[in-house]
């Protein structure tokens, strides 16, 4: 991280904040509180801003994550789609303690509050990859594709 904001210009404008924040994430899979703080005294905001910036995206992390990360949205229109059915699937696939992580390292699980595709739903994304019109086989076959 020290080399990636010694190489970030001094001062930075607010409208290259977002496409440092995807920059930092695929280069090191998470936005972190040392590289928020670092951002927002060159960008000269209060680190809640940045934060604030990044947390409406759900495609950000704030902790580390694992090799499969689970975001299953539960916004109203998801969650109006028996999402607690498909919750359970994926549970049962991963095995995924109540930290969030299965214990092999395989999968990280989260909710999301909107994945942006709201008429298409229940939705899932595993890492870039978006998955719409979720059935509880759509889940058995990702799964069994991902073992
Ligand atoms: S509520 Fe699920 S994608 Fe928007």
């Amino acid at each position: 991280m020290e080399k990636y904001l010694k190489d970030l210009k001094s001062e930075i404008d607010r409208s290259e904040i977002l496409p440092i924040l995807i920059d930092y994430q695929e280069k090191f899979g998470f936005l972190n509180y040392d590289f928020i703080s670092a951002l927002s005294e060159r960008a000269n905001l209060p680190a809640g801003n940045i934060y604030g910036i990044a947390s409406f995206y759900p495609q950000f992390n704030f902790s580390p994550k694992a090799k499969y990360n689970i975001k299953l949205c539960s916004g109203i229109s998801c969650h109006l789609k028996n999402i607690k059915e498909l919750k359970a699937e994926i549970f049962k696939h991963t095995k995924l303690n109540s930290n969030g992580f299965s214990s092999d390292g395989k999968y990280s699980f989260e909710f999301v509050n909107c994945l942006g595709a709201c008429a298409q739903g229940p939705v899932m994304k595993i890492n870039d990859k978006h998955y719409i019109n979720l059935t509880k086989m759509d889940i058995i076959k990702i799964f069994h594709e991902l073992e």
